[in-house]
């Protein structure tokens, strides 16, 4: 993990934006670099959609004007970071729990921009823990069928994610388990297993939803297109 990397990411990705543009606003440490880059612009018109209430605050003490997805359903472009970038842009992301947020928006934008530190570049997508949003009621129950579908497809358990004062909430109010790291060799029947277990409200593979992704470098960027 290399901040650097990420500021050079961040900065990159605000030169995409133009006047008017609505912009989804992702979550994270590489997202941050994104929206300070951004409200340096100081660009005429601008309304954004922040994917957490963390998000929103850095933007709000930035003098972006924010937007919601009820009010701006339709978005221009959204740029947020990854936990891991495999082949063809599939993504993994919700390390920092705003998952179901922010895909939300990036469904609605016309076009997603992916920005990471270089670590996040991965042969096969697993290792990083695969997060995976659950409704808090009969989150046990849920948990056991995730773990039966996981098995399936040859992935370690799923835990429960934890904080320092109790279980990690989502800014919706859900819970967030992780499966344990493995080779997710096929994403899209893994999404679609996953997806139709009621009580699962959202997991952490982003597929198809990027065509550009801005890899930050030492030194400037590496652009990945899908
Ligand atoms: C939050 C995310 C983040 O984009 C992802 O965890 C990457 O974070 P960072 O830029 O801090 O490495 O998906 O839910």
């Amino acid at each position: 993990m290399s901040d650097i990397q990420k500021k050079n990411a961040g900065e990159a990705a605000a030169a995409y934006i133009e006047p008017g543009m609505v912009v989804g606003l992702g979550t994270g440490s590489t997202a941050a670099w994104f929206v300070k880059a951004l409200a340096a612009r100081n660009l005429e018109g601008l309304r954004c959609v922040p994917t957490s209430e963390r998000t929103a605050d850095l933007a709000r003490e930035l003098g972006l004007t924010l937007s919601t997805l009820e009010d701006t359903p339709r978005l221009d472009v959204t740029v947020d970071g990854a936990d891991e970038i495999g082949p063809d842009l599939a993504l993994i992301k919700g390390g920092g729990a705003a998952l179901l947020r922010e895909k939300l928006v990036w469904e609605a934008s016309s076009r997603c921009l992916c920005i990471a530190d270089a670590a996040k570049v991965v042969p096969t997508l697993g290792a990083f823990r695969l997060p995976i949003e659950v409704v808090a009621f009969g989150h046990k129950t849920t948990a056991a069928r995730i773990n039966a579908v996981l098995a399936a497809h040859d992935i370690g358990e799923a835990t429960v994610r934890q904080a320092d004062r109790g279980l990690v909430r989502t800014d919706g109010g859900n819970l967030i388990y992780d499966a344990a790291p493995g080779i997710i060799a096929n994403p899209v029947q893994l999404a679609a297993d996953l997806k139709a277990i009621t009580g699962v409200v959202e997991h952490g593979l982003f597929l198809g939803l990027t065509t550009l992704a801005i890899v930050g470098q030492d030194e400037g960027v590496e652009i990945l297109e899908g």
